[in-house]
């Protein structure tokens, strides 16, 4: 059997361990801790002007997101059509109704331009939840401005793009309330885990009390409002404030992956980057191709080869306009097809795994090229 090249995997770089340890050796196992503490301080500080909430989840966050924006039944709430079904669950969860909104070519992410049809369509719109698909930035500030304008909570859902910066802002600070995932395939891990950032510190809190059950300030157990058990492990946050200390080094590393497929295929002419706007830096978290209209290898043919031989890729996310369970929602776009259904027929993700090897991914691409 071949080695496996995988999609994205975790990468710890020993530190991990200590902090570990430091949990066992005083007992702070669970519930929170001081590693939790911490970790969220760090985070807050690396992106800058904010406060932090370490959760369970990027989904956890997202929850409570969108309950500090006052989402509830029947509230419209505009979502990033072409993303992961995690950034539009938590719409549910809370009985509102999801609206779709397609991508721009430049960044694959929420085109302004459709953000602002849907606020003709739907001027009381409650919150907005833009993406930064596979480590690029939206066109946060466009966005920002058009949610002001129309009194709507811009939820930034920063799950991939942790360290991914817009003219030198670092992403998941341009919200009225960022999130940020530890999920296993992601840039850092914590195993498992979330963040949910705001410059409000008042918003954090309100998190962090709803995240912790909504017990009341009561000596017996009191609860006035809704609760969840929502809040990050001592363990989990010690592994993500290891995770941390490499998260620049894993940022040139993924640069490192994209630059070398971009090198090996852009002087092919069916087969392209995914691209990232001059303004913006991308932590590079997924490398993606899109093949051009009409060629001849499809992304399922190039999939399926690449099973062949051990290797992982992946397609791009299927829009939530094109998912059976969201299939009642609307979706607005301002060009004549959407661009993110496109996108979707088109596009793939390529290995991006930090521990890949310069041979094996140079055999990624001389696969790939030898399909044409
Ligand atoms: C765009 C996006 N949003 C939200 C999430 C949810 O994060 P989590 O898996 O930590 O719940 C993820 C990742 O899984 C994601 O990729």
């Amino acid at each position: 059997m071949k080695t496996r090249i995988p999609l994205s995997t975790p990468t710890m770089n020993g530190t991990e361990m200590s902090f570990i340890q430091e949990a066992f050796d005083t007992n702070w196992i669970a519930p929170l801790g001081p590693h939790v503490d911490a970790f969220e301080r760090e985070i807050a500080d690396y992106i800058g002007g904010t406060h932090a909430a370490a959760l369970s989840s990027g989904t956890a966050a997202i929850h409570l997101a969108l309950k500090a924006a006052g989402v509830g039944p029947g509230d419209v709430v505009l979502c990033q059509d072409l993303t992961f079904a995690a950034s539009c669950n938590p719409i549910m969860y809370e009985k509102a109704v999801p609206v779709f909104i397609d991508s721009e070519r430049q960044s694959w992410n929420m085109y302004p331009k459709a953000l602002e049809a849907a606020f003709a369509k739907y001027p009381h719109t409650k919150a907005v939840i833009a993406v930064n698909l596979y480590g690029t930035p939206a066109k946060l500030d466009a966005i920002a401005e058009i949610c002001r304008a129309h009194g709507a909570v811009l939820i930034e859902d920063a799950a991939e793009s942790l360290g991914s910066t817009l003219h030198a802002k670092q992403t998941g600070g341009f919200g009225d309330i960022g999130i940020l995932s530890f999920n296993g395939n992601k840039i850092i891990t914590t195993s498992g885990g979330g963040m949910l950032l705001c410059n409000d510190e008042s918003i954090v809190k309100k998190a962090k009390f709803w995240a912790t059950q909504a017990r009341d300030a009561a000596r017996h157990y009191q609860h006035s409002e809704l609760g969840y058990n929502y809040r990050m492990s001592n363990i989990c946050a010690g592994i993500g404030r290891g995770q941390l200390t490499t998260l620049d080094l894993r940022i040139a590393q993924k640069t490192n992956i994209y630059n070398t497929y971009a090198a090996a295929f852009n002087k092919h002419d069916q087969i392209s980057m995914n691209p990232v706007p001059t303004n913006c830096k991308s932590n590079y978290w997924l490398s993606c191709i899109i093949l051009e209209d009409g060629s001849p290898v499809t992304p399922t043919d190039i999939l399926e080869r690449l099973e062949q031989e051990n290797i992982e890729g992946r397609p791009i996310w299927k829009p939530m306009s094109l998912q059976p369970y969201y299939r009642h929602c609307d979706f607005i776009t301002s060009e004549p097809t959407s661009v993110g259904h496109d996108i979707f027929a088109r596009g793939l993700c390529l290995p991006s795994d930090v521990k890949m090897t310069g041979k094996q991914q140079n055999l990624v691409c001389d696969i790939i090229l030898d399909m044409f």
